[in-house]
C-alpha cells in the first residue's frame, strides 16, 4: 500500500478534508498530537479499528482511547458522572485521558469487551480538527507495538510506512509523553497512567485520588486496571539499562569496553568522556526530558553504540510520569 505523507501547519489554516475522507472511507490517518502521534481510525467502523491491530501487532485485550472534539462528543461516547463535569471541561481539550462507562453503541473491539471506555480531547488543532470533521476517532500511539511511541512523523514513518494510508507531518509533538489516563468510572478517581499533567496536579484538583501499586512500583502485575500497562514498552532494540547516580563511577569504568553509552540530561554532561553522551534535556526545564524521552530511545538505536546507560529521575512532577515509562524500557542496573 502506498501511504500518503501529507504535511499540515498547525499555526496557520488547517486544511483537514483530505485526510477525514480517508477516515470516513474506512482508512487508518496517523495523526499529531500535542503528546504523541496517534493511528486513527473512525470509532464506529469495526473492520477499521480492527485493522489498528492488525497493523501494530497489538493485542486483542488492549483497549484504544477514543478521541472526540468537545465535552458534548465526549458526552456521546462515555457517561460522564456529574460531579466530574466541571473538572473535565477544566482539564479539556488537553493531555489527559477518562476512563467512563461506556454508552451501548461503542464497538466491542474498542473497548476490548471492557464496560468503559477512555476518552480524550486533544487539544492539538490538527487533532482537534480532525476529529471535529471526522467524528470520534479511535487511536492508540502510532508505533508498532512496543516500540517507543512517535513524536515526530520520521517515527511514524520509520514504523508504519506502507501500512496505512495517510501520514499527516505536523513536526515534534509538544509534551512528547503519552496523556495522563484518570479512571472515573468508579466510587474513586483512580491514576491509571501518570503523564503530562502530574499526579501532584491530580491530587490538587481531585483530593482523594488512588493510585495503583502498578504506577509506583512499575511492576509487571497480573491484571492491571489498564491493560496495556502490562506490556513491556517503549523498549529500544538494543540493551538499555537504568542507573542511580551512587553506581555513576561504576558506569563510567564499563563504558569504554562495552561500546556503551549515557543518556543524561545537559547538567550531567560533565560527569561523561565527552564522546560517550546522548542529552536527553535539561533538569531545569523538566518538561524537555519528557519531550526528548521516546526520540532519543530510537535515536540510541541508530546510533553506533551498543548499550545504553540511562540516569534514574527523582520521581515527582513530569519526571515521575517520565520514570513510569523507563522503568518499563529499560532494566534497573545492578
Ligand atoms: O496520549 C495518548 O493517550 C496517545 C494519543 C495518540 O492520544 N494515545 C495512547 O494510546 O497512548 P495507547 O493505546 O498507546 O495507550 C492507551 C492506554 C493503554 O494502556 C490502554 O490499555 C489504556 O490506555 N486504556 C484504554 N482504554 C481503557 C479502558 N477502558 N480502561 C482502562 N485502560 C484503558
Ligand atoms: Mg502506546
Amino acid at each position: 500500500m502506498k501511504t500518503k505523507i501529507i504535511k499540515i501547519d498547525p499555526l496557520k489554516e488547517i486544511e483537514i478534508s483530505l485526510p477525514s475522507n480517508i477516515l470516513k472511507r474506512g482508512g487508518l490517518v496517523a495523526f499529531p498530537t500535542e503528546t504523541v502521534y496517534g493511528l486513527g481510525a473512525y470509532a464506529f467502523n469495526e473492520e477499521s479499528v480492527r485493522r489498528i491491530f492488525e497493523v501494530k501487532g497489538r493485542a486483542q485485550d488492549n483497549p484504544l482511547i477514543i478521541h472526540v472534539s468537545e465535552f458534548k462528543m465526549m458526552q456521546e461516547i462515555g457517561i460522564v458522572p456529574e460531579k466530574y463535569e466541571k473538572v473535565i471541561q477544566k482539564l479539556t481539550p488537553g493531555p489527559i485521558t477518562f476512563v467512563l462507562k461506556k454508552r451501548k453503541n461503542i464497538p466491542k473491539v474498542v473497548t476490548a469487551g471492557l464496560n468503559t471506555v477512555g476518552v480524550r480531547i486533544p487539544a492539538h488543532p490538527v487533532a482537534n480538527k480532525l476529529c471535529k470533521e471526522t467524528g470520534p476517532i479511535a487511536a492508540p500511539s502510532a508505533n508498532l507495538s512496543g516500540k517507543p511511541s512517535p513524536t515526530d512523523a520520521k517515527a511514524v514513518i520509520e514504523d508504519l510506512n506502507g501500512k496505512i494510508d495517510c501520514i499527516i507531518d505536523s513536526g515534534s509533538t509538544p509534551f512528547g509523553l503519552e496523556s495522563t489516563i484518570i479512571d472515573l468510572s468508579g466510587d474513586k478517581p483512580l491514576i491509571l497512567r501518570p503523564g503530562p499533567i502530574t499526579v501532584e496536579e491530580l491530587k490538587e484538583i481531585f483530593g482523594e485520588i488512588e493510585i495503583p501499586d502498578f504506577i509506583i512500583k512499575g511492576a509487571h502485575v497480573k491484571t492491571p486496571k489498564a491493560p496495556g500497562m502490562k506490556y513491556k514498552h517503549y523498549a529500544p532494540d538494543k540493551p538499555l539499562f537504568m542507573f542511580f547516580k551512587d553506581d555513576r563511577e561504576k558506569i563510567i569504568k564499563i563504558l569504554e569496553r562495552e561500546n556503551g553509552v549515557v543518556i543524561c540530561p545537559k547538567e550531567n554532561v560533565r560527569y561523561y568522556p565527552e564522546n560517550r553522551v546522548i542529552v536527553i534535556g535539561m533538569l531545569e526545564k523538566p518538561y524537555s526530558i519528557a519531550q526528548n524521552l521516546f526520540r532519543v530511545l530510537r535515536s540510541f538505536d541508530k546510533s553506533e553504540f551498543d548499550v545504553g546507560y540511562i540516569e534514574a529521575f527523582e520521581e515527582s512532577g513530569i519526571l515521575f510520569s517520565v520514570m513510569n515509562r523507563l522503568k518499563k524500557a529499560a532494566t534497573i542496573w545492578r
